[in-house]
C-alpha cells in the first residue's frame, strides 16, 4: 500500500516536472499532515480567515494527536485564483507529502485541485465552495460547506407562497451565482412567480451601483441576490445609498450575502432581509452558543457559515482518520468519511455516502435587530436537505 502511494506520487511529481520522491521511512508517517489551501488575501480573504480560524479552534479544543498521530496543517494562501491552487496542490501532494487536501475558497479553486486529488488518492475536503458538479469531479472530494442549489430552492418556493410575485435578479457571474439563479428561478416560477429582470455582476471588485439602478428600475417586490462570501457589506452599502431599502424592494437570496462575519456593520437597510441558508450565529442550539462564545472570545468577531464549514471539515477529517485506526490511505479515509453524522454548530449534519455531499437542515432566517445587534433569526426549518442537483439526476435515472 505505501509503496504504491509513492509511486503514485513519484508518478504525479514527474507529471509535474518536480523532483522525484524519496523513500518515507516508516515513523515518518506518525505524523498526518493537512494541506489547507484558502484565500488569505484578496476579495475572498475573509473566507480563508474563518476557516483558519475555525480550523484552530477545534484543534484547540480537541488537542492535536488523533489515532496515534500528530496532526499538522500547512497553511497556504491561493488568493482564491486556480491556477494557484494547482501549483500549491501539487506542491503539498508531492513535497510535503500531505495526506489530506482541504479548504478551496471558491468553486474554481476546488475544481483546479481535483484531477491531482484523484492521481494522487488524496481526499480533498471542500469547506468552502458550493457549485453543485464539484463532489463529481474526483471520487475524492468530500464536501462539508453547502450546494447553492440547496439553499435557492428553498428561498424560490418561501418567496412564491409568501406574496412575492415579481422578482429581479443579481446574481456573481461564474458557477454558484449560475446555480444560484438557476435553482431559485425553477422553483419560484414552479409556483407562480415571475422573474422581471436579471442581472449578472463580475466576481472581482464588483460596482454594483449601475446593476442597482436596473434592479429599481424593473419595480420587483423582492431581488434574489447571490453574491459569494465577503461581498455582501459593499452590496448591502450601495444598495442603501442608492435607496433600495427605502423604496421598498426587499432582499432575498441564500444567506451568503448576510453572511454574520459582515452582518452587524450592514445597518438597518439589512434589517428583514429573508435568505435561506446552512448556518445562522444565532442558532439556538446549546452547541451554536458554546461554539459562538469560544469563537469570538478568540478572534473577536462572530464565525460565519465559512467558519463553518472549516470547523466541520476538521472534524470529519479527524473522526476519519479514527474510524481507519489511523491508516492514512485515501480510500479508507474517504470510505469511513461517506454517511459520517454529527452535530455541528450548524444543527444535525451527514456525509451522503452516494455523492460525499453534505446533507443538512436549510432555515428560512429573518434579519433582526436583537440588543441592539443584528442577526439572522431563524423562523423555518427544512430538515436533512440533499443536494437538489444531484438528487434530481438521481431520481431520473
Ligand atoms: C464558490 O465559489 O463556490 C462560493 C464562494 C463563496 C460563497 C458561495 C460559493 O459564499
Amino acid at each position: 500500500m505505501l509503496k504504491s502511494t509513492l509511486s503514485r506520487r513519484a508518478a504525479l511529481a514527474g507529471a509535474v516536472g518536480l523532483a522525484a520522491t524519496v523513500a518515507v521511512p516508516a515513523h515518518a508517517q506518525e505524523t498526518f499532515k493537512i494541506g489547507l489551501i484558502v484565500p488569505m488575501t484578496g476579495g475572498q480573504a475573509s473566507t480563508g480567515k474563518q476557516i483558519d480560524n475555525a480550523v484552530k479552534l477545534y484543534m484547540q479544543q480537541k488537542g492535536d494527536t488523533v489515532a496515534g498521530k500528530k496532526i499538522e496543517v500547512i497553511l497556504k494562501d491561493d488568493g482564491a485564483v486556480p491556477d494557484n491552487t494547482k501549483r500549491i496542490a501539487q506542491e503539498l501532494i508531492v513535497n510535503d507529502k500531505v495526506n489530506v487536501i482541504a479548504g478551496f475558497g471558491v468553486t474554481p479553486a476546488a475544481l483546479a485541485a481535483a484531477p491531482l486529488a484523484t492521481q494522487a488518492k488524496v481526499p480533498e475536503i471542500v469547506m468552502a465552495a458550493g457549485t453543485s458538479i464539484i463532489t463529481e469531479r474526483s471520487p475524492y472530494i468530500v464536501r462539508t460547506s453547502f450546494t447553492l442549489a440547496q439553499s435557492s430552492t428553498i428561498i424560490g418556493d418561501w418567496a412564491a407562497k409568501n406574496g412575492i410575485k415579481k422578482v429581479a435578479t443579481l446574481t456573481s457571474d461564474y458557477a454558484p451565482g449560475n446555480d444560484a439563479l438557476t435553482f431559485f428561478k425553477q422553483n419560484f416560477t414552479a409556483g407562480g412567480g415571475e422573474i422581471v429582470e436579471e442581472v449578472k455582476v463580475p466576481l472581482q471588485n464588483p460596482d454594483f451601483a449601475p446593476f442597482l439602478q436596473r434592479m429599481k428600475d424593473s419595480k420587483p417586490d423582492a431581488m434574489f441576490v447571490f453574491v459569494p462570501a465577503g461581498q455582501g457589506g459593499n452590496f448591502m452599502k450601495q444598495y442603501a445609498e442608492r435607496g433600495l431599502d427605502k423604496s421598498g424592494i426587499k432582499v432575498i437570496g441564500p444567506g451568503d450575502v448576510m453572511d454574520d462575519d459582515l452582518l452587524n456593520n450592514m445597518g438597518d437597510a439589512a434589517v428583514g432581509a429573508v435568505t435561506a441558508h446552512l448556518y445562522s450565529a444565532a442558532h439556538p442550539s446549546a452547541m451554536n452558543k458554546d461554539f459562538v462564545a469560544a469563537y469570538k472570545k478568540a478572534f473577536s468577531n462572530r464565525p460565519g457559515f465559512m467558519a463553518v464549514g472549516g470547523y466541520d471539515g476538521i472534524h470529519l477529517i479527524y473522526e476519519a482518520l479514527k474510524k481507519t485506526g489511523g491508516k492514512t490511505d485515501g480510500d479508507a479515509l474517504v470510505e469511513a468519511m461517506k454517511g459520517m453524522k454529527w452535530e455541528s454548530p450548524r444543527g444535525p449534519i451527514s456525509i451522503d455516502p452516494e455523492t460525499r455531499d453534505i446533507v443538512q437542515n436549510v432555515y428560512i432566517r429573518k434579519v433582526e435587530r436583537k440588543n441592539g445587534q443584528l442577526y439572522n433569526v431563524e423562523f423555518d426549518t427544512v430538515p436533512n436537505v440533499k443536494d437538489p442537483f444531484k438528487a434530481a439526476k438521481a431520481a431520473a435515472k
